[in-house]
């Protein structure tokens, strides 16, 4: 089966098709529709920050697929997007999309630079639930009233897939101004947060419940080459930080508490746990196995090797610098993983060996 990643990775185009990842996974035919709720940040923003602020993520974003501004930190289509793909539905909508929105298989809170704390700013995890409280009740009203292109009525929402995926700003934002220590004691509020979420998604009869954990922060180009200490003692095997991986794994192994903690409080849920870090860490490790290169430096951006990441020239701004071949990197913008790495990490995430309990994506429109 890993002899296939490569060729994923290389032709990435084939795995939009359905029938191609027969091969890989069992490929889904829901039996109703399938309807997805997303929260999080920039890993699953599908426009909600560009349509939200008036921002475009212009050229090279969106190079590899869409080839037009998509409102996405990637070249092409993020984790989010090839799920949906695998169940044959359209990619979700955000929820701050204003022109000629299509809510009828969900809707995206997502918003890049999200984080669970601090509360009720724009957009925290928080504010993301008052945006799903108000949907709902708004789109039930206006699809009794005959309104397209809305989720419809009460059903509709409970069988829906509820997905979430933030704790990675919390972490970024408290390693800014914090020691390792520090950022660690301050892991269990923003679980707490999450928490609050998936119980108000539960209260209003959400069932499915599909968390995501946080990534291997410190094997970010961005991380690498902005932390002082980039090449001293905090540096792992692979060329990561330790320190910034270390609160990653801390924060994961709460988070996944968590997930135990509401099976047993949530009466009928079904909690999916998802483990990204290991998914994404493992591609990164044995990159070379996997088809792809220099896993520790974005393809756009500047000043070349290691990490090939400056801030102040970050990719789309003047000065920027961007690779040929985007399907052999790991890291898009330094941030941000590529349309390639995209779909890796997907095709494991479908492939259910990372997930506790081990239950396949599709299961929630399944029966
Ligand atoms: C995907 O959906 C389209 C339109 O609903 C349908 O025509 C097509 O057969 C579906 N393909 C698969 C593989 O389920
Ligand atoms: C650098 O690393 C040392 C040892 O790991 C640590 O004590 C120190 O706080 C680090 N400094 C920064 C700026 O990260
Ligand atoms: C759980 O499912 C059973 C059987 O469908 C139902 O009777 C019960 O009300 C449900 N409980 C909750 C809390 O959803
Ligand atoms: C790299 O691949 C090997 C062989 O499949 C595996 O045993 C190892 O755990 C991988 N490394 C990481 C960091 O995931
Ligand atoms: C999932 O695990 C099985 C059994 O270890 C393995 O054969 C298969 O290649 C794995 N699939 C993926 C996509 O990693």
């Amino acid at each position: 089966m890993a002899s296939l990643y490569p060729l994923l990775t290389l032709y990435p185009s084939l795995i939009i098709s359905c029938l191609f990842l027969t091969s890989l996974v069992s490929c889904s035919e829901c039996k109703k529709k399938a309807v997805i709720f997303n929260f999080g940040d920039s890993n699953s923003d599908t426009g909600g920050l560009c349509a939200g602020l008036g921002y475009t993520f212009g050229y090279p974003n969106s190079r590899t697929y869409f080839h037009e501004a998509s409102g996405r930190l990637c070249d092409g289509r993020l984790i989010i997007d090839y799920l949906c793909e695998a169940l044959n539905t359209s990619m979700l909508t955000p929820y701050l999309e204003s022109l000629a929105p299509d809510f009828s298989n969900g809707a995206n809170f997502a918003i890049g630079g999200s984080s669970t704390l601090p509360k009720y700013v724009p957009f925290s995890l928080d504010v993301q639930i008052l945006e799903y409280l108000r949907f709902k009740s708004r789109s039930s009203k206006l699809y009794s009233k005959g309104l397209k292109n809305l989720v419809g009525g009460e059903e509709e929402f409970k069988n829906a897939l509820y997905m979430i995926d933030i704790g990675q700003n919390d972490l970024a934002g408290a390693f800014s101004y914090l020691e390792e220590p520090e950022v660690i004691n301050k892991i269990p509020s923003f679980i707490s947060e999450i928490r609050d979420a998936l119980w108000e998604i539960y209260k209003q009869g959400g069932r499915h419940l599909w968390v995501h954990n946080t990534g291997p922060l410190g094997c970010l180009p961005q991380k690498l080459a902005t932390r002082s200490n980039a090449s001293g003692s905090d540096i792992d095997g692979v060329g990561c930080l330790k320190s910034m991986n270390e609160a990653a794994m801390v924060f994961n192994g709460q988070l996944k508490a968590l997930c135990d903690e509401l099976r047993i409080g949530m009466q009928n849920a079904t909690i999916v746990y998802v483990d990204i870090f290991t998914i994404k860490y493992d591609l990164i490790a044995n990159s070379t196995k996997y088809g792809f290169k220099n896993p520790l430096m974005a393809c756009c951006g500047f000043g070349g090797p290691p990490y090939n990441y400056k801030q102040s020239f970050s990719c789309g701004q003047a000065g920027y610098n961007v690779c040929e071949e985007g399907s052999r990197y790991v890291s898009w913008d330094g941030v941000h993983y590529t349309d390639a790495a995209n779909s890796f990490v997907a095709s494991k995430i479908l492939s259910t060996n990372h997930s506790a309990p081990p239950i396949p994506f599709d299961f929630f429109c399944k029966s």
